[in-house]
């Protein structure tokens, strides 16, 4: 089994989405392995999100990660960064497919509910960001 990190995003979390985002997640057969409500320091947000530094939205993307609470998380199942990722949908949610995460709750590109791994390596990398071993209990 294969494990992927997800976060609940402020737009998700302040409009009381949690449950129903945990919801879809596992009717899709992720289980949910382990799971913390926190806010987000400014220099965790920029750290995570390190990659998009040099993108015109980045401070925009930091502002609003620090913005609310999110909920961090650690899925598994078979294949789950791959699924997660599908059952997120696309980035943008005019994009997204019907019954993902993001036609379903996300409010814009930026506003989009989830964040879900992009890789296997990625992901190992981000459950150590915010996880410690005995944490997280498949
Ligand atoms: P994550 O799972 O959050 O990493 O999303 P992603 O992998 O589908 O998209 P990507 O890594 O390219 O972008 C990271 C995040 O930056 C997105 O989820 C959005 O929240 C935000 N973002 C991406 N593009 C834009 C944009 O054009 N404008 C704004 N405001 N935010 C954006
Ligand atoms: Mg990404």
């Amino acid at each position: 089994l294969e494990r992927t990190f997800s976060i609940i995003k402020p737009d998700a979390t302040r409009r009381n989405l949690t449950g129903a985002i945990n919801a879809t997640i596992e009717k899709a057969g992720l289980r949910i392995v382990a799971q913390k409500r926190i806010l987000l320091t400014r220099a965790q947000a920029e750290t995570f999100y390190g990659v998009h530094k040099e993108r015109p939205f980045f401070g925009e993307l930091v502002d609003f990660m620090i913005s609310e609470p999110i909920v961090v998380q650690v899925l598994e199942g078979e294949d789950a960064v791959a699924k997660y990722r599908e059952v997120m949908g696309a980035t943008n949610p005019a994009n997204a497919a019907e019954g993902t995460i993001r036609k379903e709750f996300a409010l814009s590109v930026g506003e989009n509910s989830a964040h879900g791994s992009d890789s296997l390596e990625n992901a190992q990398i981000e459950i150590a960001q915010f996880f410690a071993g005995n944490e997280i209990v498949g």
